[in-house]
């Protein structure tokens, strides 16, 4: 629009906006832009044990699943047509520490659920956070000493942690911690090991943001969580910030890039996108998808056709792909036409 002369702008009476909206038929051919299932990565929430379904009730609909269960439910997104799945554990309080060791353990649950969703499911794409806060018992993405998240040092937990999801069979290493130097390092470090097919999906601009509260229910890091994860993610007032971040991981190895949250951040995707022109994903976190739930089971909004013009408001902006807890729902109703 803005790259156009006003002279290409009509004048009402010749121009009627409204004639081009008038049949079905015709809407469908000025559309701009195109919400697919080729779209959605679903993330699902792992927990110890067997035949095993928990409910999360700050995020109505989803329900943290023990490996069996999730790797059926991963069958049923992927007969829809999900191209990939983003794994997070819920892990068993006695087993967070300070040193995170579980995180790098290659029989940790992610790495079990990884192992058994590769197995039963090979041509579905398998996305790993990379970050310590699920194994942390101060809650935090990074290791903590004397109250401050360590940078270097993390990263070299980070690089483990990669290795074991990758030796495991996972497709795309996510860096979700907003460590400095992280993406250079975990490329390194998978390709030393051997894992140059390896992605690496950077959460590249990520805010330190109030939606993903019920994340960390889900997860269970909320109540280990000491303080706040503001000295390593984004302060939300921040745009030209994210684009140097973005750039630094794109230089760093990025083959994806990520912002996060959506809905609040549609102007970020939007310059990133056309700052860099990378492969740019968008994360509707949690609390987003709690709003649209718990508004949808008041009555109060069209659940279903809130959840697919939120998802199109990613497309419009730019994003190429898209996770999101209500990936399995939107299939359908993409399916259903
Ligand atoms: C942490 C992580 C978070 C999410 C994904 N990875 C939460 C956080 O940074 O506290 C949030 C996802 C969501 O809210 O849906 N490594």
């Amino acid at each position: 629009m803005t790259d156009r002369p006003p002279a290409a702008i009509g004048q009402y009476p010749r121009t009627r906006m409204r004639r081009n909206r008038r049949t079905p038929w015709s809407r469908r051919l000025v559309v701009e832009t195109r919400l697919t299932i080729d779209d959605l990565i679903w993330p699902v929430f792992v927990v110890d044990g067997e035949g095993h379904r928990e409910p999360i009730e700050s995020m109505p609909g989803v329900e943290r699943l023990s490996i069996d269960l999730m790797v059926d439910a991963v069958g049923e997104a992927a007969a829809l047509g999900i191209p990939a799945v983003a794994v997070f554990p819920y892990v068993d309080a006695g087993l967070k520490t300070t040193d995170c060791a579980e995180a790098v353990n290659p029989e940790n649950l992610v790495c079990r659920a990884v192992r058994a969703l590769k197995a039963a499911h090979p041509d579905v794409g398998v996305i790993c956070d990379v970050a310590l806060d699920p194994f942390n018992a101060d809650g935090h993405d990074g290791l903590v000493q004397d109250g401050v998240v360590l940078n270097d040092e993390t990263v070299e937990m980070l690089c483990r942690q990669a290795i074991v999801q990758a030796e495991a069979g996972c497709d795309v290493a996510a860096p979700s911690d907003m460590m400095d130097g992280r993406i250079g390092a975990v490329r390194d470090a998978l390709d030393g090991a051997g894992f140059t097919d390896v992605q690496v999906l950077s959460y590249a601009a990520k805010y330190a943001s109030a939606f993903y509260g019920p994340f960390r229910d889900a997860v269970g890091s909320a109540s280990a969580l000491k303080g706040d994860k503001k000295t390593y993610q984004m302060d939300p007032a921040n745009t030209d910030e994210a684009l140097r971040e973005v750039a630094m991981d794109i230089a760093e190895g990025a083959d994806m890039v990520m912002v996060k949250p959506g809905m609040p951040y549609l102007d970020i995707v939007r310059r990133v996108k056309d700052a860099f022109g990378m492969p740019t994903f968008v994360y509707q976190v949690s609390g987003e998808y709690a709003i649209l739930m718990a508004a949808a089971g008041n009555g109060w909004l069209d659940g279903d056709r809130a959840v697919l013009e939120s998802l199109a408001g990613f497309k419009r902006a730019g994003a190429d792909a898209i996770l999101t807890y209500a990936a399995v729902l939107a299939a359908r109703l993409l399916k259903e036409g």
